[in-house]
């Protein structure tokens, strides 16, 4: 056992016995913070007991060592009173107004005054203790040796407690230690103390004497105070886990801007122009106005929407060009999947070259109700298979391995409504801990008016857009939408990692 040199001054002097702090300081000539930091230390390697008592201790105040330098107020009324009668204006000129009054009023409790017409005179009771000292006296003096006050003397001591800073009554933290048997072993297996050097100085060195000192060896176990080096914040930290999911399951990462047309965010996904969901109260529109892409998709959007695409209807209304002009604040990350849907027609991407398949993790704003589920910013994970003969089948399976690698072994689906899906999922995943289904958000398969506008042929598309923060709150054991973005420096250094076990 690696002992330092105070750690052994104080096992010794425990050889014989329990002792606190203070007697161990006064035994082993050790300042009180060095006998403290070793018995921690002595109780961490397990080789003593602490125990703490706390006890009530008395002592002077300020104003209770003043009267112990220059005497009680009533001692030096009594003087002044011995052989005289003297007017109450006389005693407080010589006294000062406050000690002539606090020694009036107590010479009175005492029954020793006679105070007629103005003049104070000592009656004949007050003799006693001209001669003998007052137990308060008796009391200042014991207080001010730092001893005992004895049982009889009590009632002078509650008294002086009640007089403003004359004593003060505290309680006093004592720590005890006492060996363990682990303790006792080391203490005879034989303890020396020798002086040790804690760390090399340039003189000891330059003068050779390090070869002689010795050297106090590193403990590497010993317990020190955390320190917090910087770090992600945990949903940042979940961010990049889910980054690597999709990586690991062969997703390239999409990007794109926060702000968006109308057009991206709505009109390329087959929303039509009339839908509650383009209305003020969900999406948070920017004064100014969006470029579109080039003529033959946005003519090709418009068809869509008018007429629909190979066999199908549309809407049956007059598209406007400007209306998907508009700017906003992108309501979902869905506007990521309709831009690279159209990227991949620009590449003359064929269906006989192999799916592609991307993801993005990202900012979603809606004018929601600020509650505890709902923010009016929070994150969505996109991603969309674009490939011929992918199913249903294979986006549930997709679905529920994506979930299974996030942690969430279960996921279940409900039937939906996205007007630019066909079949629509909603995707929900049991909490383990909670035992509670957590409601995600939407998936499905986009309909060839998202697909064959944008993409230039109707290719089967798996697409999905979840949220992403309930899946972090969850994990988190956050339960208010709030609590996950606050500036709360505890709750980021103490969130573990996402997926891994402490
Ligand atoms: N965009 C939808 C939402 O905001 C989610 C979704 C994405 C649904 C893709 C279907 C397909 O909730």
């Amino acid at each position: 056992m690696i002992l330092d040199a105070n750690e052994k001054r104080v096992l010794l002097q425990l050889r014989n016995g329990g002792k606190d702090s203070a007697e161990l300081s006064a035994a082993a000539g050790m300042d009180m913070a060095s006998v403290e930091r070793s018995l921690s230390r002595l109780a961490d390697k397990k080789l003593v007991t602490i125990t703490e008592e706390t006890t009530p201790e008395v002592r002077l105040g300020g104003e209770g060592r003043r009267y112990l330098r220059e005497g009680l107020p009533e001692r030096k009324a009594l003087a002044l009173l011995s052989s005289r009668k003297l007017g109450i204006g006389e005693v407080e000129k010589r006294m000062g107004k406050q000690q002539a009054q606090i020694a009036l009023s107590w010479l009175t409790r005492l029954g020793v005054l006679d105070i007629r017409s103005g003049m104070v005179e000592l009656s004949e009771a007050a003799n006693k203790y001209i001669k003998e000292e007052l137990p308060q006296e008796r009391v200042l003096q014991l207080l001010g040796e730092g001893r005992q006050v004895p049982q009889e003397l009590r009632p002078a001591l509650e008294q002086l407690l009640k007089r403003g800073s004359v004593a003060e009554r505290r309680e006093t933290k004592k720590r005890r230690a006492e060996l363990t048997d682990a303790g006792k072993r080391e203490v005879a297996r034989g303890i020396t103390v020798e002086e040790e050097v804690s760390g090399l100085t340039p003189e000891l060195i330059a003068s050779r004497k390090w070869r002689g000192v010795k050297l106090r060896e590193y403990d590497v176990e010993a317990p020190v105070e955390r320190s917090w080096p910087a770090r992600r914040h945990f949903l940042m930290q979940a961010a990049d886990y889910c980054r690597d999911v999709w990586v690991s399951l062969g997703f390239t990462e999409m990007t794109g801007p926060l702000i968006d047309s109308a057009f991206w965010n709505m009109d390329a996904l087959f929303i039509p122009q009339d839908h509650p969901a383009r209305e003020m109260q969900d999406t948070l529109y920017i004064k100014g106005e969006a470029s579109l892409p080039e003529r033959r998709v946005v003519e090709a959007v418009r068809k869509a929407h008018e007429k629909g695409v190979d066999g199908s209807r549309g809407w049956g209304y007059k598209w406007s060009e400007q209306e998907s002009r508009r700017v906003m604040l992108r309501p979902h990350t869905t506007s990521l999947s309709a831009r690279m849907l159209y990227q991949l027609g620009k590449t003359h991407w064929k269906r006989e070259q192999g799916a592609r398949k991307y993801f993005a993790i990202g900012r979603a704003f809606r004018n929601e109700v600020v509650d505890w589920k709902h923010g009016f910013e929070f994150n969505q994970t996109e991603g969309i298979v674009v490939g011929e003969g992918v199913t249903f089948r294979n986006h549930v399976h997709l679905m529920k391995e994506f979930y299974r690698r996030m942690g969430f072994g279960q996921a279940r689906f409900r039937p939906a409504y996205y007007p630019y899906t066909e079949m629509s999922l909603g995707i929900e995943v049991f909490h383990p801990v909670h035992k509670k289904w957590v409601e995600l958000g939407g998936s499905g398969i986009f309909r060839p008016e998202v697909v064959e506008p944008l993409l230039g042929e109707p290719v089967p598309v798996l697409a999905w857009g979840p949220g992403f923060d309930r899946m972090v709150m969850s994990y988190y054991n956050i339960n208010n939408f709030g609590d996950l973005y606050k500036s709360d420096l505890a709750q980021v250094r103490n969130a573990k990692e996402w997926l891994m076990v402490d």
